[in-house]
């Protein structure tokens, strides 16, 4: 049985990687709104004190009295912080007072665990996605230990991978101090230029130098997507067909089928 599978309760997918700028937040936006369309219930918990996916959804930070900090340093019940959005999934937000939440939960016990006690009663929901911080402090270290997978998106450039060694040794520490069923789902290519041969040789040495899964199609690179925050909705929403919109969507097929368990 596929150790992903679970009779009860949302599959949680850490979207992971300590570099900035290589499309966690809009994948974990993307990918929830296409989850929803194939009739996932889907939550998204944004765990970087920029914001940027609260934003995305059409959410101000400056507006909200309650986020995940509260949550994660208080002790607060998600359920009373979760806002539904007009994209059809529901966003555990952040604003900037996680940053301190980082420094807070440094000296407490059991910190690793903080995120995964709190998820652990929102059976309402199919799937839970975590748009991780561009590091690996604390907050992803958490989103490790709370996940059942990992899926690192990656941007195709030279080099972009020299950061991946350093996620997989913090993978390796969680699956052997936190929480031992945790699995990589898989490298997303992102920001994907297939007019490049080079594209397509960064993403083959990647896969065999790390031993991964690709998760395919490659998500190709469109203004589109930059647009897409200061519009606060998804272009999976703004815009019918679109192939970056419809990349996000074949991979999404590619999660519920592994969640089935109909794929190895
Ligand atoms: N497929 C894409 N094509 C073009 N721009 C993209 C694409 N995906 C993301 N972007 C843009 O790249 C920037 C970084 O993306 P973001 O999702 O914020 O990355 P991260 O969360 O890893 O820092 C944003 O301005 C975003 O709009
Ligand atoms: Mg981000």
């Amino acid at each position: 049985m596929n150790s992903a599978a679970k009779t009860s309760g949302p599959t949680i997918l850490a979207i992971a990687n300590q570099k900035g700028g290589v499309a966690k937040t809009t994948s974990v936006a993307s990918l929830g709104a296409a989850l929803a369309e194939l009739g996932g219930r889907v939550l998204l918990v944004d765990l970087d004190p920029q914001a940027c996916l609260t934003f995305s959804l059409g959410i101000d930070p400056e507006d909200l009295d309650l986020s995940v900090h509260h949550v994660l340093t208080k002790g607060l019940d998600p359920t009373e912080v979760i806002v539904t959005t007009e994209d059809a999934v529901d966003v555990l937000p952040a604003t900037i007072e996680l940053a301190r939440a980082e420094a807070d939960l440094l000296t407490r016990t059991g910190r690793e665990y903080v995120l995964k006690v709190s998820l652990e009663d929102l059976d309402e929901y199919d799937w839970v996605l975590l748009d991780c911080p561009p590091s690996l402090g604390v907050l992803t270290v958490a989103a490790l230990t709370a996940a059942h997978g990992v899926v690192i998106p990656l941007q195709c450039e030279t080099l972009s991978h020299r950061g991946v060694g350093q996620l997989l040794d913090t993978v390796h520490d969680v699956r052997r101090f936190t929480n031992r069923g945790l699995t990589v789902w898989g490298v997303l290519p992102t920001l994907y230029d297939g007019r490049t041969n080079h594209a397509r040789t960064v993403l083959d040495t990647i896969s065999e130098t790390y031993d991964l899964e690709v998760l395919e199609p490659p998500i190709p690179k469109s203004i589109r997507f930059a647009e897409a925050p200061a519009a606060g909705r998804s272009i999976l929403r703004t815009t019918r067909r679109h192939r970056g919109a419809d990349a996000y969507r074949e991979v999404a097929k590619h999660l519920v089928a592994r969640k089935e368990g109909r794929t190895p």
